[in-house]
């Protein structure tokens, strides 16, 4: 049976009743029609003149906000200002507790309380879970006059007032709403809920922005790119950083990243590798300290990953490839074999290795990381099997990143992310020394099993042709049919063609990138013609089916010295839901396609490049562009980066509590707190006529 994340009730009920009609976009006449994000504070607004049958216009402006301040508070400010006529105004406001998520409504009213200044609603999910749920909403209206007369029944709760309004005057609502649900860490809901609603009695909207915008500019400071000289760029950019910022749950460790953040309902809410290989990093690099959430939450579903090891019948940990609240393995109707992509577990511990190289937090490793990462390993070394033909262990029968070759024997991303993980945990182990014993403890390692961690790592197969240089994704992959080919990045047609003629995992072409994903998030070392043949060869064939493609290919672009390269699949990652691209942005943006655009500039434009000693550098600059500036923090950290043709040039935060350990095009520099150093790009040879 499909699980969802539920959809809870909805607040956003505000109406305005002009003598007796009631305005609907849709209905009367619209003489004008506004509505913007603001992506300075957050704030959606909506500015509309509308006239109704008689001829009276009105014009309504609409705003609202999800608090960043306080994860339970939302606010709404409409207004209503006759334009040609005075009349009676209604105004109506309230919750609308027919909801439904994906179509089917999972929830039901406890009970509802609309007669004390304030509404609320106590609810529960239907599904085996039943979690509690609660909604209030505070009306405070400018006609001081104006009475609320309250109004429940199974559909709605809501108040409405009525009061005679004059021509050229303006009257505003605000709506603040404060949610909770079973599932927060907030003690009792219910008291939670009254000591909310009596502080949201004793604030307007415009205060509750203010506390708002003091947390949200600054998170959003962090997370923003400038980028000069192409004002496309610059802000669809910072469209994509806003949505990566909304897609984190900082405050508490109960969710992680969901594929569509909270946009929409497609991938019902779900965690997948997206978390940690897209959406985590450019969040771990600018806001670690709330990054760390997202972490925390797979640590909390520690014991059920050993539930599902233990179901297979092997030791360790195996992290669900969809996960929801339960830490389970959840099931998910549109995807053909999520048991598969086993490479979820190791994209899991590259969450805690990527953590731990962004932070140096050594408690965390000591007290969380460590012991996932045990578990992680000792799941591996069920799984791997020994290959006695070849004398080397093989990984067999999983689905790689790229999902359109199920069932695969010695899939590259998986095989090579397994050595990655152990090679780092064994390199942990001795790191912490003393310190990681009460993890290992706690995971019960024995010797013989570090000594299984290192013969795995030692004879693990990594696909790799040494005459051809090329990185074959998985036994078989190279004799498949090139026939099928697409047209590089662009096309969803191929996959059609081949999914109707059931020849999809019979064809060369791939939905998204696998081996390139090495190179683009595990730095994997080759030479470049090892890089740039296995660039050309998976690029050519990879028909971008998933969005989370463009931003791979754009850091390869980087790498690879190819600035039409990234930069095109750059934009086509930050515009991607505003164009509409891939079709389906009304059933919610893709939340990993636009963290993967602070990447494609970081990661690729700047090339930037976290160890656990230091930040490296190593620009790729885009020639058409004057400069770019951002902000990223290592080890506690701050340091800003600026960008261009000619110079990168870094500043370390003041507050910084030592030198910055740098790495500039290869040279090493250590920046003291409040120091700028400016590095020259090596220039070429100026041609000279002979
Ligand atoms: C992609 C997966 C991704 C999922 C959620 C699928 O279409 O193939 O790699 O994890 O969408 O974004």
């Amino acid at each position: 049976k499909q699980e969802f994340i539920v959809d809870l009730i909805d607040f956003l009920m505000i109406r305005f009743e002009i003598d007796g009609e009631t305005f609907y976009p849709w209905e009367g006449k619209l003489i004008s029609w506004k509505r913007w994000l603001d992506l300075s504070t957050g704030v959606l607004h909506r500015e509309v003149v509308w006239e109704n049958s008689k001829g009276e216009r009105t014009a309504f402006s609409f705003e609202r906000f999800a608090s960043f301040a306080d994860d339970h508070i939302y606010a709404m400010k409409a207004s209503a200002k006759p334009l040609n006529y005075s009349g009676r105004i209604t105004v109506t406001s309230g919750l609308d507790l027919r909801t439904k998520t994906n179509g089917q409504i999972i929830t039901e009213t406890v009970s509802v309380d609309a007669e004390n200044g304030y509404l609320l609603h106590e609810g529960r999910t239907t599904s085996k879970y039943r979690f509690p749920f609660m909604t209030a909403a505070v009306n405070s209206f400018s006609e001081a006059d104006a009475e609320w007369e309250a109004e429940a029944d199974s559909d709605f709760v809501l108040q409405r007032a009525a009061f005679d309004a004059r021509e050229g005057e303006t009257y505003i609502l605000d709506k603040k709403i404060c949610i909770s649900t079973g599932r927060d860490p907030v003690g009792d809901m219910k008291e939670f809920m009254h000591s909310e609603i009596a502080l949201l009695q004793g604030k307007s909207y415009d205060d509750l922005l203010v506390e708002h915008l003091a947390v949200y500019q600054d998170l959003m400071g962090r997370l923003d790119i400038q980028i000069c000289g192409d004002d496309e760029a610059d802000s669809v950019v910072r469209f994509s950083g806003y949505h990566t910022l909304i897609s984190l749950e900082r405050n508490d460790a109960v969710h992680s990243f969901s594929a569509k953040g909270l946009t929409g309902e497609t991938y019902c809410g779900f965690v997948w590798w997206d978390a940690e290989i897209f959406q985590l990093p450019p969040l771990l690099k600018t806001m670690p300290e709330l990054a760390r959430q997202a972490v925390m939450y797979r640590y909390n579903y520690l014991d059920q990953a050993r539930q599902m090891a233990a179901e297979e019948g092997r030791r360790g940990a195996r992290y669900p490839f969809t996960a929801g609240v339960t830490g389970l393995e959840t099931v998910w109707k549109d995807v053909r074999h999520p048991f598969m992509q086993v490479h979820g577990i190791s994209d899991v511990a590259l969450g805690v290795i990527q953590y731990y190289t962004a932070t140096g937090d050594d408690d965390f490793l000591a007290d969380y990381g460590m012991e996932m990462l045990i578990e992680i390993c000792r799941y591996w070394c069920d799984r791997a099997e020994w290959d006695e033909e070849n004398k080397r262990y093989g990984i067999f029968q999983v689905t790689g990143t790229d999902e359109h070759h199920p069932y695969v024997d010695n899939n590259a991303y998986t095989n090579y992310s397994v050595a990655h993980v152990l090679r780092k945990t064994l390199e942990y182990l001795d790191l912490l020394g003393e310190r990681a014993l009460p993890a290992s403890k706690k995971a019960g390692l024995r010797v013989e099993e570090l000594n299984e961690f290192f013969d795995l790592l030692e004879k693990l197969y990594l696909p790799f042709d040494e005459e051809t240089g090329m990185i074959p994704q998985f036994d078989g992959y190279f004799g498949l049919s090139r026939e099928l080919e697409v047209v590089a990045g662009t096309s969803k047609g191929g996959y059609t063609q081949m999914k109707q003629s059931g020849l999809y995992n019979k064809s060369q072409v791939i939905k998204q990138p696998d081996v390139l994903n090495l190179f683009a998030f595990q730095d994997l070392e080759t030479s470049d013609r090892v890089y740039r043949r296995n660039f050309d060869y998976y690029e050519a064939r990879c028909e971008a089916a998933s969005s989370l493609s463009y931003c791979v290919h754009s850091i390869c672009g980087s790498d690879l010295d190819m600035p039409e390269h990234a930069y095109g699949y750059l934009m086509h990652t930050a515009e991607l839901d505003l164009k509409d691209a891939h079709g389906g942005t009304k059933d919610g943006v893709h939340s990993g396609c636009m963290a993967g655009a602070w990447m494609a500039v970081t990661r690729g434009i700047a090339g930037m490049k976290f160890t656990e000693k230091g930040v490296s550098l190593s620009p790729h600059f885009i020639p058409w562009w004057k400069s770019i500036k951002f902000y990223s923090v290592w080890h506690g950290m701050g340091f800003i980066v600026e960008l261009d043709n000619k110079y990168i040039k870094v500043t370390a935060c003041e507050c910084n509590p030592e030198a910055l350990p740098l790495m500039v095009n290869g040279r090493a520099a250590a920046l003291a707190p409040g120091e700028t150093a400016e590095f020259a790009f090596s220039t070429e040879a100026r041609p000279t006529i002979v």
